[in-house]
């Protein structure tokens, strides 16, 4: 694959978030707040942290909410302006500027490949991130985006971002099949399965919701029929691309991964992002002590 820049990130958000219902029967589920941002908001940052410029996201019916948080609110900004709440001016002005965003809808829910489709006159034949709207994550130092960008610049490959999981939870995830170890955290594949049973896993090494992935997807990807639970499933059409010769490597990122699109994922990274901001942390921390100590 040759070598150019990454600046382009497709955020797949058309998922109906049947799992946090009836949280999500007006409102999407990248909408739901992880202490004071929605879920979606911490996807956008981590890909303008790890230098994407161009974000386009498949959305869905109900979605417009998304649409509205991340455009100039002028009633708002100005009532911010008027009452001098700099502060919090700062905080809603960036919204509008962090990215350039794009919107298409899925119109059909026919599965996360399709969702990837969508975005293909968008993205054209350039290497892009794609970043799961349930998959949230924690890493200060370097963005887990930033990281699969730094392992194709090195390898000028395709890249499946992965980690390992419990035995218990492949059937959740695609999983690979590991065969040579490249550096430290970076490995070719042979193989890709979208949520094998537990017997007959490749591995324990999940994608958590991060690639990147060469423009070369697509063609692929149209050439995909309907595979687990009957959608068109990307880790198919990644398979595809592999087969066909093209180099796909999986890169064990650094950083905490919350799963959002779950009532207990969405508790845990509200407890731990709230452990972490500066306006929350102390009384959180009093207030959990208490509990925890009570219901002992
Ligand atoms: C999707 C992908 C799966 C991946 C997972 C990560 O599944 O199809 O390969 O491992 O996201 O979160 P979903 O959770 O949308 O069913």
């Amino acid at each position: 694959m040759k070598k150019t820049t990454v600046t382009k990130a497709i955020i797949p958000a058309a998922g109906l978030g049947t799992r946090v219902l009836p949280a999500t029967k007006a409102q999407p589920k990248e909408m739901l707040v992880i202490v004071d941002k929605p879920s979606l908001q911490y996807i956008v940052e981590e890909l303008v942290e790890s230098g994407i410029k161009d974000i386009v996201i498949v959305t869905g019916r109900n979605k417009n909410s998304i649409e509205d948080h991340f455009d100039y609110s002028f009633e708002l900004e100005n009532t911010l302006v008027r009452d001098g709440k700099t502060e919090l001016l700062e905080k809603v002005n960036y919204l509008s500027e962090m990215a350039n965003i794009f919107y298409v809808r899925q119109n059909k829910p026919l599965g996360l490949g399709h969702a990837i489709l969508k975005a293909k006159p968008f993205i054209g034949d350039e290497p892009f991130i794609v970043a799961l709207g349930d998959d949230i994550m924690y890493n200060t130092e370097t963005p887990v985006s930033k990281q699969l960008i730094e392992t194709y610049n090195k390898y000028g490959a395709s890249v499946i971002g992965v980690q390992e999981v419990l035995e218990e939870d492949v059937s959740k995830y695609g999983v690979i099949k590991p065969v040579n170890k490249l550096d430290e955290r970076t490995v070719s594949i042979s193989d890709f399965v979208e949520k094998p049973l537990k017997e007959e896993a490749p591995s324990n090494l999940a994608c958590l919701g991060r690639y990147l992935l060469d423009g070369k997807i697509f063609k692929y990807l149209e050439e995909t029929k309907p595979g687990k639970g009957g959608e068109i499933q990307l880790t198919d059409g990644i398979l595809k691309m592999m087969q066909d010769g093209e180099k796909v490597l999986a890169y064990n990122f650094q950083g905490k991964r919350y799963d959002i699109g779950n009532k207990i994922g969405l508790l845990k990274a509200n407890i731990e992002f709230g452990l972490r901001n500066e306006e929350t942390k102390n009384e959180l921390m009093d207030y959990l002590e208490k509990e925890l100590k009570i219901s002992k």
